[in-house]
């Protein structure tokens, strides 16, 4: 099979891993709930639907800071998997922030949405950074896997300083 073949249709696993996961957890029918408009509680479904998206991503993306800091023993393989799960939550994240998610029970500060065009961008350097750690991963090699790591959690501490309260 040429390269860039197994290679989309890997990711396409990814995305369907994803969703079932996701579904079996409630999220797809709380995510088609969100989708509904007129709802009441549209605001809280939204940020509910963030939230998550964050909590699915942190954990496997936590596994990797372990690893980056020798808690947890360095594994190609593992480190590829987790790697492609967290590429795939941090493409989701530009939609997670629509206008409508600003008010509720929510740790985004009212900044994000002043300040759209510095948060976006940060969103995009997470996107990069994100895929670089998957192409990192891809080659198996410990050190640049750990520094790839390291590069994109520089970018969730930038931008929970800024725009997530504590
Ligand atoms: C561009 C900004 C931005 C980046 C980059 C970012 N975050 Fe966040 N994160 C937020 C905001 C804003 C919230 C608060 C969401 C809410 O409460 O609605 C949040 C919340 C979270 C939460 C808590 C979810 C919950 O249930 O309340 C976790 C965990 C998290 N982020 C992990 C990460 C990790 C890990 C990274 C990096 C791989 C990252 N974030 C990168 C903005 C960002």
């Amino acid at each position: 099979m040429p390269l860039i073949h197994s290679v989309r249709r890997r990711r396409v696993n990814v995305v369907l891993a994803v969703m079932a996961a996701l579904a079996s957890a409630g999220l797809i029918d709380a995510a088609i709930d969100v989708a509904e408009a007129q709802q009441p509680n549209r605001s809280a479904q939204l940020i509910k639907y963030r939230q998550a998206l964050y909590t699915v991503m942190g954990r496997d993306f936590s596994y990797l800071g372990g690893m980056a800091r020798d808690r947890v023993p360095f594994d190609a393989a593992e480190a590829l998997k987790r790697a492609s799960r967290v590429e795939v939550m941090v493409d989701i994240l530009p939609e997670a922030f629509p206008e409508e998610s600003k008010d509720g029970n929510t740790k985004a500060k009212p900044e994000i949405w002043t300040s759209k065009a510095d948060f976006d961008g940060l969103l995009q350097e997470l996107q990069t950074r994100s895929a670089a750690l998957t192409a990192a991963a891809r080659t198996g090699e410990e050190a640049a896997t750990k520094a790839a790591i390291r590069s994109m959690g520089e970018v969730c501490g930038q931008c929970h300083d800024k725009y997530k309260s504590k």
